[in-house]
This record gives C-alpha cells, sequence and structure tokens, in this order.
C-alpha cells in the first residue's frame, strides 16, 4: 500500500514536471472581434485552430463599473447573456483542450469610460473590496480559471525622437521640468500592491485559480509596479513591449514600434530588452515574465516632406488609410499588411504596394512602406510584426529563459489564412521558436 502511494506520488511529480518547465503560450482574444465586420469578424469557433497552440487563453476584456467599482463585463449581451454567451463559449474550449487555463482580463484599454476610476480605485480599500469581490465571483460564475489584471494606469508622454528644434527644446526641458503623468504616483502604486495582494488572497480561496498581471505599451512599470512585493503573488507577467511609437501618441513621427533591442539614438528604455530587464533586476524570477507580442501594425501617412529612403525615424503625416476589414486608421491586422506587401502572386492593383524592409540584424524589427505616388496619393509608412520577426522574438525569450510569449491578440493574426493558407501564422512561428 505504501509502495502504491509513494509510485502514485512519483506519478504525479512526474506529471507535473512538464507543465512547470513547459514555456507558456498565452493567447489574447479580443471580444470586439466578434463585431467586426467580413473577413475580420472572429467567431468562437474561429479559435479553435489557434486553441491547441496556447497554454492560456485571455478573454479581454472586462471593465470597472464607475460608481460601484465593481468588475462587470464591458458587454452584456456578448459575453454573458443568453444570445451569445462569449464568456461561456471560450471557458468551454477546456473540454477540448483540457490543459488549458481560461483567464479573464480586466482593462486592456477597451474600458474607456471614465478612465480615471482605475487611479481613483487604488485610493480606497472599500472600492478595492467591491472589485476584488465582484471579479472572482465573474470569474468563477463564468468557468474561467482565474484573472489577468491588464490595468489602464496613465502613460508616459511621447517624446520625439528628432527635431529641428531638438537642442532649444531639450534646453526649455531641462529648465522648466517635465511635468509628471500622475501626482499621486506612489500612493497609486501602493494601492495597486494591496490590490493584486487583496486579489490573491481571494483567489486562493478558490481552489487554483490563477492571477497574472498584464503591463500595457507605455505604462513606466518602474512608477507603478513594486516588483518584490507582488511577484511572489502572481502566476506570471505579461510585458506588453510594443506599441512604443503609434499614430495616435506620434501622429508627426514614425518608428520601429516594438524593437527587441535600442536603436542608434533612441530612448534606450523603449523596447523588448528594457522592458523585460526591469522585471528581471528588480527580482523577478524570469521564468514569470512573458513578452507580449503584437500581432497587428500601426501605421503612418507619408507625405511630401518623408524622406523617400524609408529609413525610421521618418516625418508623417498623421495615420494611415483604415484597411478594409478592421477599418480603423492607423492601424492594420496582420493579414491586411500582408496583402499589400509586393507579391508576385498578387494581382496588379489600383495601388503601388508596400516595399518590405527587414532587419537583417534580427534586433529592430522590420517595416514597410511605398512613397506618395505622382498622381497625389499619399504614402504609406508601417511597422508591423510578421511570422519571421515574432519567431525571433520568441528566440529572445528562448536565450533570457522567460516563461513564454503572449499574442496580442488572436484577432490580428492571419486566423483565416488569407497571407499563405497557414492560420495563425504568427503565432505558430513564435510557439515553433519557444
Ligand atoms: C520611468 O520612470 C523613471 C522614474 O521612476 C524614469 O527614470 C524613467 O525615465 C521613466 N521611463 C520612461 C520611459 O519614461
Amino acid at each position: 500500500m505504501r509502495s502504491l502511494i509513494f509510485f502514485a506520488g512519483f506519478l504525479a511529480i512526474v506529471a507535473a514536471t512538464p507543465s512547470t518547465t513547459q514555456a507558456k503560450v498565452v493567447c489574447y482574444y479580443d471580444s470586439k472581434s466578434f463585431v467586426r465586420e467580413s473577413q475580420a469578424r472572429m467567431l468562437p469557433t474561429d479559435l479553435d485552430p489557434a486553441v491547441s497552440f496556447c497554454t492560456h487563453l485571455v478573454y479581454g476584456y472586462a471593465g470597472v463599473q464607475p460608481d460601484t467599482y465593481k468588475m462587470v463585463p464591458l458587454n452584456e449581451n456578448l459575453d454573458i447573456d443568453r444570445s451569445h454567451q462569449n464568456y461561456r463559449t471560450i471557458t468551454n474550449f477546456k473540454t477540448k483542450y483540457p490543459g488549458l487555463k481560461v483567464l479573464l482580463s480586466v482593462g486592456g484599454d477597451a474600458d474607456t469610460e471614465e478612465p480615471q476610476k482605475y487611479n481613483l480605485l487604488l485610493e480606497s480599500p472599500q472600492a478595492r473590496t467591491a472589485f476584488v469581490n465582484s471579479a472572482v465571483l465573474l470569474a468563477e460564475q463564468h468557468g474561467f480559471d482565474g484573472i489577468d489584471v491588464a490595468w489602464q494606469f496613465p502613460r508616459v508622454k511621447p517624446k520625439k525622437v528628432r527635431s529641428t528644434w531638438g537642442s532649444i527644446w531639450h534646453g526649455i526641458k531641462k529648465t522648466f521640468g517635465t511635468t509628471p503623468v500622475d501626482d499621486k504616483e506612489a500612493e497609486h502604486k501602493e494601492g495597486y500592491t494591496a490590490l493584486v495582494r487583496e486579489l490573491k488572497q481571494a483567489l486562493n480561496v478558490k481552489q487554483n485559480m490563477q492571477l497574472s498581471l498584464t503591463v500595457l505599451p507605455n505604462v513606466n512599470a518602474s512608477i507603478y509596479y513594486d516588483v518584490p512585493s507582488i511577484i511572489n503573488l502572481v502566476d506570471f507577467v505579461n510585458v506588453d513591449a510594443f506599441d512604443y511609437f503609434t499614430p495616435e501618441r506620434n501622429p508627426k513621427e514614425a518608428d520601429y514600434t516594438a524593437p527587441i533591442y535600442t536603436p542608434q539614438n533612441r530612448n534606450p528604455l523603449q523596447n523588448v530588452d528594457a522592458a523585460v530587464s526591469y522585471w528581471t533586476q528588480a527580482g523577478a524570477p524570469s521564468n514569470k515574465i512573458v513578452l507580449g507580442i503584437a500581432t497587428f501594425a500601426r501605421t503612418w501617412k507619408m507625405d511630401s516632406e518623408s524622406e523617400i529612403s524609408g529609413v525610421p525615424p521618418i516625418q508623417v503625416d498623421g495615420p494611415g488609410e483604415a484597411g478594409p476589414y478592421t477599418r480603423t486608421e492607423g492601424l492594420l491586422s496582420y493579414p491586411e499588411v500582408c496583402a499589400k506587401l509586393i507579391n508576385p502572386n498578387h494581382q496588379r492593383g489600383m495601388k503601388p504596394h508596400l516595399r518590405k524592409v527587414t532587419d537583417p540584424s534580427q534586433r529592430f524589427g522590420t517595416y514597410a512602406f511605398r512613397t506618395n505616388d505622382d498622381k497625389g496619393e499619399p504614402g504609406l509608412w508601417v511597422s508591423y510584426e510578421d511570422p519571421e520577426t515574432a519567431g525571433q522574438k520568441a528566440s529572445f525569450v528562448k536565450s533570457k529563459n522567460l516563461g513564454g510569449i503572449s499574442i496580442v491578440d488572436l484577432s490580428m493574426d492571419d486566423f483565416r489564412g488569407l497571407c499563405t493558407g497557414d492560420k495563425y501564422p504568427i503565432l505558430r512561428a513564435a510557439k515553433y521558436r519557444l
């Protein structure tokens, strides 16, 4: 009998070992994709080919109710009502993939109503309690395995890389100093640490419920994340090291949106390596750090003053034209970029195609562009991730012994296989290199 118990214990250890060493592939599902049109509309069934590659599926996003500070569905009709019940549809993937963990994420920049509530909540113990209790209940009711906190902290101010006024401007800023984006930084950092602790306590009461954090792009982690105090409370941290440049934040200057290392003369803090190092240098075990890889592209309009070489940083004129499917200025899904690239298989369209410029050093990423044509059609400059660069990021993750990758998000990858016939090429390429 004793040997049988011993043997069962041995089996349990053997069974547990791969899951603790296996790299995480955290797949974000953005529920907004359900209401896009035509080819961009992604239904939960479209997720199926992706899910076998994912260790975690994260449902984005729930929000915070402004008056009560409760965590609530952002779209009841879609998320929980009988007509769609997407929360349930997504958590039901566990029937087919028993090892899969499905988390419900809150925030993620999807929650736009009264954005200051995210700071206010952190200032009040009562508000935190209301949030924590409602969060655990909501996740539990719909079969989630835990919660991902993609907190909407204030963002760092965008800065120009170069400017004809460069030296003068620099002098002015030095004299007056830079105003902080949040005058209660310390209080919010403390409140956030308390929130994570309280959430962990509440989730501990439930069996096996997980807690992850997502650091959104352009949130200065050193201001808000007290690494030694929170890292042992969470299962992993997704570091969204992308969107260092966006057409919204940087309408006049385009640059690599998610370089692995610092390109020459750029802010040494705005790249993957720096974002990840903040956590590991502050004492986080590297296997708890998950690197976020964006599947979407950021685009800008080139104008007559944009350097025709296309080399970034480059002067531009606001967001690029909307894509045919995603229909949002300055943003393209990977299949939308793919369709614009010069490719012998493509039909000759009305517009000239984009020329792709790869980076042989594998440090900064790929961009593509076309200059203005002589008929006055504006050019386009695009920074994006493709299967190759996503694979390079996965290799970076592997070389640094990080916990894995997250794909942000599945709906912007080529989920229909329009580019080459392979569905989810970015997810696949990254997973393959882990
Ligand atoms: C983040 O904040 C620290 C101070 O805590 C500052 O030194 C650093 O420059 C900031 N990073 C960015 C990218 O603004």
